[in-house]
């Protein structure tokens, strides 16, 4: 039998992602707790409740991620918390704040911090929020106070999650608040969003020049379902445009592409540190006639694919180390700032895990600097419009009673973990079918 064991590089960092309106509880004073209220917006009718109770003792959790054996943890800074009325910061909630990321530097968990993951505060939201070049300044106030207040505890910051994400469910899907279907405005959004994250990069630099400052992106790959037509083709690589590649042409080349139109961004032009990569899934594109809302294409999946629980998409590994590839291009150090599926039974996430990080291991081989892999998540969480169908949690959590019980997953994670390396043993333990695809012959 063929043996190999697949390390990692020493000082490797290894986190799980979580997102405060997800994990918090009662974030009553941001847009999401609203229309969590209103029927039919949420699954199930589901609402995020007290969540997973970290408002109160997220240092429960802090100490689960510590006996894993994990030395980082992604969260982020509830803005609505922190500013509940325009330009009155709460001290109480800071200091809050501040003694969380005490107790991750106590459990020897490195912490990076996201200033912005998809949750505005009310008052925001009801001028419009990120449709307003105005909500720039305001981003630049708030990513001001955090960073001279909690600037001692953290260098690690994400500025704003998935852009991309947040423009698309709001503005063009209308599954996220305020439930718009409106391809400008997801334009202005989203170019409004990239401007607030050069702006933050030179902040945080200006108050905190050791900072390391980046952006989460979630690249989701568009294959054209059929790679010999031209017109499937020519969609696809429309959507990775508008999804991908406008993003960091704009914070990185300083350019406006599509969906933005053309023209210099100058002032974004290198404002990243490091490049944060979500990454979960892909689709294939086929070219629709019929479907001009969305760009004439049509989301299919490869015919042979696993697919995930919920109709999350196609279990596809291999687009970990695309992702990063292409990233790579940017020659910038790189963090995968999430990665995960939603599976409640754990039938599949133990395989999923397993054939990620071989992926992940992979692409260190040639030297790319992947600095850390975070996993969504530690513990289930609400999964915003999906409320708590989808749970991604290597724990398993009763939302009702806040009951956690690990999932294999769990174990699996922490042996990797601990050993720094991926062994035969684990693979015969937790996935047997994977021995012939990922052990060489
Ligand atoms: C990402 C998002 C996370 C989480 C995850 C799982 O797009 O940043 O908050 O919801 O997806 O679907």
């Amino acid at each position: 039998m063929p043996e190999a064991t697949f390390h990692f590089p020493p000082g490797f960092k290894w986190g799980v992602a979580t997102a405060s309106h997800q994990v918090e509880g009662n974030n009553t004073n941001n847009q999401w707790w609203e229309w969590e209220q209103q029927e039919g917006r949420i699954k199930q009718g589901h609402t995020s409740g007290r969540a997973c109770d970290w408002w109160e003792n997220a240092e429960a959790d802090f100490d689960r991620a510590a006996a894993m054996g994990l030395n980082a943890l992604r969260l982020s800074i509830e803005w609505s918390r922190v500013e509940p009325e325009p330009g009155r910061f709460d001290n109480a909630v800071l200091e809050r704040y501040r003694e969380m990321l005490r107790g991750l530097q106590q459990r020897g968990l490195e912490p990076m911090v996201t200033l912005h993951h998809f949750s505005n505060p009310l008052w925001l939201e009801q001028q419009g929020a990120w449709i307003n070049e105005g909500t720039i300044s305001y981003f630049v106030r708030y990513v001001e106070r955090i960073v001279k207040l909690l600037g001692d505890q953290v260098t690690l910051w994400c500025t704003i999650n998935e852009p991309n994400v947040y423009a698309v469910m709001s503005y063009l899907y209308g599954l996220f608040p305020p439930g718009q279907r409106d391809f400008k405005a997801t334009r202005v959004v989203l170019q409004n969003m990239l401007k607030a994250h050069g702006a933050a990069y030179r902040a945080i630099h200006r108050l905190q020049p050791a900072a390391k400052v980046g952006l989460a992106h979630n690249l989701r790959f568009f294959d054209p379902a059929n790679p010999r037509s031209l017109l499937d083709r020519l969609v696809a690589s429309v959507l990775d445009r508008g999804f991908n590649r406008a993003t960091f042409d704009a914070v990185w080349k300083g350019w406006w592409s599509l969906p933005m139109g053309f023209g210099p961004a100058w002032s974004l032009r290198h404002t990243l540190d490091w490049v944060g990569l979500n990454y979960y899934t892909r689709d294939l594109v086929a070219f629709d006639r019929g479907a001009k809302e969305t760009l004439f294409s049509r989301l299919t999946h490869a015919p042979d694919a696993e697919l995930l629980d919920g109709g999350y998409g196609e279990l596809y590994p291999e687009g970990l180390r695309r992702a990063i590839k292409r990233l790579w291009r940017m020659r910038l150090p790189i963090y995968i700032t999430e990665n995960g599926i939603p599976d409640s039974d754990d039938d599949q996430r133990p395989a999923a895990l397993l054939l990620h990080l071989h992926q992940l291991w992979k692409i260190l081989q040639n030297n790319i600097p992947v600095q850390g892999y975070y996993h969504w998540t530690l513990v289930d969480n609400f999964e915003w419009a999906e409320g708590w169908t989808l749970p991604f949690g290597l724990i398993e959590m009763d939302p009702a009673t806040g009951i956690r019980i690990p999932r294999p997953s769990a174990d699996l994670y922490t042996a990797i973990v601990r050993g720094n390396a991926i062994t035969p043993a684990l693979l015969d333990a937790y996935a047997p079918r994977l021995r012939p695809r990922i052990l060489p012959d």
